[in-house]
């Protein structure tokens, strides 16, 4: 059985101030008709699985139904990021029908109409190999924000993976990107079972051991935060990679919304009840009841929501993060 689970239980700093703990990314819309990154998420994965899940944090199970009113929610004890959350998932969905296979996917993407296609070909490889399986991206820039993979030995319709490096300095992704490697899309398939099995031998070993024993709270009281790909993929032995050529952007940062919403004849997108006069190459995104106007500026970020404003150079928008820790303001 295909399984799709939906992870949607992060914050999204680096869109602040529209995304903070109250209002975070996967609830925000950027399209014309309003609906949520999540709820257009789940439509996209319904056609593909069988059934979808929903996994998110305490904190934001009771706004889920809303935007995924078919799913069903997973809500792990507590949000300590995607790794100890996708353990959760594995553990729970281990025995909800002979032989799963679980397709998780991010909800702070944009995607191309190939994705059906890649989902599909990255659960069958899982399945056949029962090996964590990643879709690959071709990079375009020398991205900070994302993993990077080297693909290693070609096995026709995939590759096993030689290396995977989250994040990395923006000197080792130019090299990555000189070598060839990949982007990690963070779609992800793999069985429960390989999950568990990989994580085992991590720093989330002693997790897989407080779940199997039903000490659920305990286990996540203990485990510190960390991703998914810090914490197995960069480690884990016969990670397979299915590449895809399919449009893909990561809606996580200010920047990301130029690349993929329709700008104007000046290269600036605009969100909200904003005016330009010759503002070239902006992102100007004012929320409900904020106007905002911008004359003669250019590659600037501009948003103001719920009393707070944000003005960076487009080209600096990794560093928003920066002003939330600063602020504290989560
Ligand atoms: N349930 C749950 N619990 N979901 C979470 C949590 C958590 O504690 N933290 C984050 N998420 C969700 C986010 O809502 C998002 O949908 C997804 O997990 C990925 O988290 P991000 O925080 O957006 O990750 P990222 O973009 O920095 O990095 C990942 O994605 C990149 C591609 O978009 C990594 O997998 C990178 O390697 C990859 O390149
Ligand atoms: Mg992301």
């Amino acid at each position: 059985m295909q399984i799709a689970v939906v992870l949607a239980g992060g914050v999204g700093t680096r869109l602040y101030p529209a995304s903070s703990d109250a209002h975070p990314k996967q609830f925000l819309s950027f399209d014309e008709n309003g609906s949520s990154l999540l709820s257009r998420t789940v439509q996209r994965v319904e056609r593909v699985v069988d059934a979808v899940y929903v996994l998110t944090r305490p904190e934001y199970a009771d706004r889920i139904p809303e935007h995924a009113p078919d799913a069903t929610v997973i809500t792990e004890p507590q949000g300590k990021d995607t790794g100890p959350a996708l353990v959760y998932a594995a553990h729970r969905l281990r025995d909800v029908a002979s032989d799963p296979v679980l397709l998780c996917v991010p909800s702070d993407h944009y995607v191309g109409r190939s994705f059906a296609s890649a989902a599909q070909h990255a659960m069958t490889v899982a399945h056949e190999t029962n090996q964590l399986v990643t879709l690959g991206i071709e990079p375009t820039r020398a991205a900070t924000e994302y993993g990077y993979i080297n693909p290693g030995e070609n096995r026709g319709d995939h590759f096993i993976v030689d290396g995977f490096y989250e994040k990395p300095d923006p000197g080792a992704a130019s090299r990555y990107i000189y070598n060839d490697f990949y982007w990690n899309a963070g779609v992800f398939a793999w069985t429960p079972e390989a999950l568990l099995t990989a994580a085992r031998n991590t720093e989330l070993g002693p997790l897989v051991e407080a779940l199997q024993a039903g000490n659920e709270q305990a286990g996540f009281d203990a485990v510190a935060p960390v991703s998914i790909d810090h914490a197995v993929l960069e480690s884990t032995d016969g990670l397979r990679m299915v590449p895809t050529d399919m449009a893909w952007d990561d809606l996580g940062s200010w920047d990301a919304l130029r690349r993929v919403l329709d700008t104007d004849e000046n290269g600036t997108v605009t969100l909200g009840d904003v005016l330009t006069i010759d503002a070239e190459d902006c992102v100007i995104a004012a929320g409900d009841g904020n106007h905002i106007s911008a004359v003669g500026v250019s590659d600037l970020t501009i948003a103001a929501y719920d009393g707070r404003v944000l003005v960076v150079p487009t080209a600096h928008a990794q560093r928003v993060r920066d002003v939330v820790d600063e602020r504290d303001e989560r």
